[in-house]
């Protein structure tokens, strides 16, 4: 057996189901799930029908690269979103589909990390016999577990930065010392973010941009839930923006990732893409090849679709936008949190130890969260998930609204 599998942590909802094992929730109370980060809100009919429409291409082998619709859809959704210059996204070698950035994310890793480029331990004064050092992957924390286990797989170390309220939730790049950006191959960033909503500005994503040049490595933008914000007149911006807003239209070293999961309430489609530089997007092409994750034609014509509309996409902002408000306003008596930019989450401090507070809500309220710690890692500066939860918004308003309710008694409770 491959011995890097013993390395994978479990994963936090293995952990919040032995937090709940043994655990009774109240039978009057219908239990609300605000653990999971599933989208609930309507799938769009039009493409469930193209779906339907395109049902016999089910019979034919789909190509790796995908075909020229879905590549164009996608190049246009890019250039469109992100204010690219025109004919920067070329359809035919910027951008690749995928099957969910889950598998995306995990597989570009993978291609990308060179597990035999050591580096010499640094301040040694023998460098030839200098202890040699993995290859590095810098990522948030706390962060999407996927990054963790695909850094483990790949035969390289984690750095973490640590997300906090001092540094609004943002990884601080300035901190990260000179020796850890020479071992590093990979950046990973994931903007808006999971789970704090944090949204990198261009400024921060352009200080990443050089920092790539100047020591070497490639950074993977997560930007998965950059299409669930609340102010519909500042859309998070993207990697590719920062890139061109600096004069950078070949993309170089950027790769960004998107989902429909999330975007079009579309999670069991497995339908994303990668869009970024080229030379990368060939590498990573010839990887997709034996990977063997081609997306099938029925699947590229309901993701064509769904790239080329942006109605669905606003009115699926708008139920959030109403869902925070009505959540926000009862939770912000009783619990302090970052004010939600976007994605679907909210990331409140507990007045009382994150897994005691999520396995009590469960006893008196039957209402789940994840615990913060089971989204992030120990670092020399503590457990940045400790003393937070992760509530996922993605219930009908009502049920949120209910849930809400239910836990504000249950804090106003812990205060007695
Ligand atoms: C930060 C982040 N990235 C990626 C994914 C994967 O999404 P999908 O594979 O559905 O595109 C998720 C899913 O929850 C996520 O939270």
């Amino acid at each position: 057996m491959n011995p890097k599998l013993d390395l994978l942590h479990p994963y936090p909802f293995e952990r919040l189901k032995a937090l709940m094992a043994g655990i009774v929730p109240p039978a009057h109370l219908s239990p609300i799930a605000l653990s999971i980060g599933e989208p609930k809100h309507q799938s769009p009919a039009f493409v469930k029908q193209a779906l339907v429409d395109s049902i016999d291409q089910i019979a034919v082998y789909p190509t790796t690269k995908g075909g020229p619709a879905l590549r164009h859809a996608i190049a246009q959704w890019c250039t469109m979103r992100f204010k690219l210059p025109e004919g920067s996204v070329d359809a035919e070698h910027n951008v690749l589909p995928v099957t969910g950035t889950r598998e995306a994310l995990f597989a570009f890793t993978q291609a990308m990390v060179n597990s035999e480029s050591k580096v010499p331990l640094q301040g040694s004064q023998a460098p030839l016999q200098a202890p040699l050092q993995s290859p590095l992957i810098v990522s948030p924390n706390p962060f999407y577990q996927i990054y963790e286990g695909a850094a483990l797989l790949a035969g390289a170390e984690l750095h973490f930065l640590d997300c906090t309220l001092d540094n609004q939730f943002i990884p601080d790049l300035s901190t990260v010392p000179a020796e850890v950006w020479e071992r590093c191959q990979l950046l990973q960033i994931c903007t808006p973010g999971n789970p704090t909503g944090a949204v990198m500005s261009i400024e921060q994503l352009q200080q990443a941009i050089k920092l790539a040049d100047q020591y070497d490595f490639i950074i993977a933008s997560d930007e998965c839930y950059s299409e669930v914000y609340l102010d519909e007149q500042s859309p998070p911006p993207g990697i590719l923006e920062a890139c061109a807003a600096m004069g950078r239209t070949d993309y170089s070293r950027c790769v960004a990732f998107h989902s429909l999961s999330k975007r079009s309430n579309l999670p069991g489609l497995r339908s994303g893409f990668v869009a970024g530089d080229a030379s990368l997007l060939g590498d990573f092409l010839r990887y997709r090849t034996y990977h063997g994750c081609a997306m099938s034609m029925t699947t590229q014509a309901a993701s064509t679709a769904a790239w080329n509309d942006e109605t669905h996409v606003i009115d699926n902002r708008r139920q959030y936008r109403e869902k925070f408000a009505a959540v926000t306003e009862i939770l912000s008596d009783v619990l302090r949190f970052p004010e939600p930019q976007a994605s679907f989450y909210l990331w409140p401090e507990t007045p009382i130890d994150d897994t005691e507070f999520a396995a009590g809500l469960f006893a008196q309220q039957n209402v789940t969260l994840l615990p913060g710690r089971y989204l992030s890692r120990d670092t020399e500066q503590g457990n940045p998930g400790k003393g937070r939860v992760r509530m996922a918004l993605v219930a009908e308003t009502d049920v949120c609204i209910e849930a809400a309710l239910r836990i504000k008694h249950y804090v106003q409770g812990l205060a007695v």
